[in-house]
């Protein structure tokens, strides 16, 4: 069989290694990619926003399966395109990948179906929702309805910056139509963890917890990225909680996707803020996480395209998730500037060295390659990822590898797992 994968991160990358890891596989496609992908995967010669043509493409190649990894595809509907040929892809439909691409949207779904998540109130009137800041009082946060890149969610710590986080949503237009609506929310606290179940529409079935690392310091500290770093388990996730998300979080969402008529074959990843035993989901995506996946797919030993597979044509109650019970933590190298500004082309070097070790892996985020070399092409560039005996091993032997990667500028965190070991 030949796999198609849509995306070029670090996510993708993991899920091109597991891909290639599959007897089953014959040829592997990828666009856009990177220069790590392009290790394992055919280029396709159609442009990665082309969904139709991406499934004309499927058609005549003989894929027998399209894994999406990001969730501008999805939410444009690239599912129900590949669905209109009958063909096999990974992911929801347009209507499930709202999910993510409607905070609104996700919120009055959690309502309904019972979700514990924070109070919230919806607005597309802008003197509305100063009057609303004004009779809840900080703190607040403030997150535009549509997808902004992970930059929509503004948290709030006094009445002033929830109202200049109104005005840059609505009025300042920051993030474009997808601030047409906003909705505030009561803030939330505890330690965050990522839970990614993979749904067929019938079964949902939690892979192993991960916590990512959202701030680009050390100790949570400066503006959010994409996610600077991972591991997984995450010892936060007790099995208690873990029971918790299973009977308040996963088999509700799954009431909710039949009950609304999802066309749901992908993940269903729950962001969650959990303390004292009590969970909440902050946010859905419709896709693995990303720096997540790399931790997670580190760890994973039941055959990745099976599993994908069955995900598609809905048999996934059949399959048995086996697990390396070794941890597994990823460390993000990015450009210096990011998550601001940053410059690109400049060359890697010391990916080589750093796999070395066989409990090493490095995932390409953003790279390219120009006249043979191996050059930065993205904020985050690198996903050094290492499993360990326990999590301090896997701390040290990741921190080794890291070390032996530069390119100029190169900026990571030294405190990813860190949490976990308190
Ligand atoms: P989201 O994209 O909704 O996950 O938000 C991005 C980040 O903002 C989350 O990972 C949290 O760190 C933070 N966040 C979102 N909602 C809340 C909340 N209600 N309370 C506290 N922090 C939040
Ligand atoms: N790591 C956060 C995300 O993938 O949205």
């Amino acid at each position: 069989m030949n796999v198609l994968i849509i995306g070029g991160g670090g996510r993708e990358h993991a899920i091109a290694y597991k891909v290639k890891q599959s007897i089953r596989v014959k040829r592997i496609f990828c666009t856009p990619g990177n220069a790590g992908i392009f290790k394992i995967c055919e280029p396709v010669p159609v442009r990665a926003d082309d969904y139709s043509g991406l499934a004309k493409f499927a058609a005549e190649n003989n894929i027998g399966l399209t894994i999406v990894g990001p969730e501008v595809p999805l939410c444009a509907g690239i599912v129900n395109e590949f669905h209109n040929r009958n063909l096999q892809i990974f992911g929801p439909d347009k209507k499930g990948a709202q999910l993510e691409g409607s905070k609104v949207f996700a919120k009055q779904f959690m309502e309904k179906y019972g979700i514990p998540t924070a109070d919230f109130e919806c607005f597309t009137d802008q003197e509305k929702a100063l009057a609303y800041i004004d009779r809840k009082g900080a703190p607040l946060v403030v997150k535009a309805d549509g997808l902004a890149a992970g930059k929509g969610v503004i948290v709030c710590k006094t009445n002033e910056e929830a109202k200049k986080a109104v005005k840059l949503i609505m009025e300042d237009k920051a993030f474009g139509e997808a601030g047409k609506q906003l909705l505030i929310e009561d803030m939330l606290y505890g330690e965050e963890a990522s839970i990614l179940a993979l749904t067929d529409g019938k079964t949902i079935v939690a892979l192993e917890p991960s916590q990512d690392h959202k701030a680009v310091y050390d100790d949570d500290q400066g503006p959010n990225t994409g996610g600077m770093g991972a591991y997984s388990p995450a010892p936060v996730v007790t099995p208690g909680i873990m029971e918790k998300v299973n009977r308040k979080v996963l088999q509700p969402a799954l009431e909710g996707l039949k009950n609304e008529r999802m066309d749901f074959h992908g993940v269903l990843y729950a962001g969650l803020m959990i303390q004292d035993g009590k969970i909440n989901v902050l946010e859905f995506n419709v896709r693995f996480g990303d720096p997540e996946t790399q931790a997670v797919l580190s760890r994973l030993k039941t055959d990745f395209v099976d599993l994908c597979l069955a995900t598609a044509k809905g048999t996934l109650n059949s399959i048995e998730l086996k697990w390396d019970a070794r941890p597994a933590v990823c460390v993000v190298t990015a450009s210096g500037g990011y998550p601001g500004k940053y410059h690109k082309h400049l060359p890697i070097s010391g990916i080589e060295n750093a796999e070395e070790n066989k409990d090493v892996f490095v995932f390409h985020s953003g790279t390219d390659l120009r006249h043979g070399e191996v050059v930065t092409n993205g904020g985050r560039v690198l996903g050094v990822t290492a499993l360990g005996n326990d999590l301090s091993d896997a701390i040290e032997k990741v921190y080794e590898a890291v070390e032996k990667i530069h390119f100029d500028q190169m900026h990571f965190r030294w405190d990813i797992g860190a949490k976990a070991l308190k």
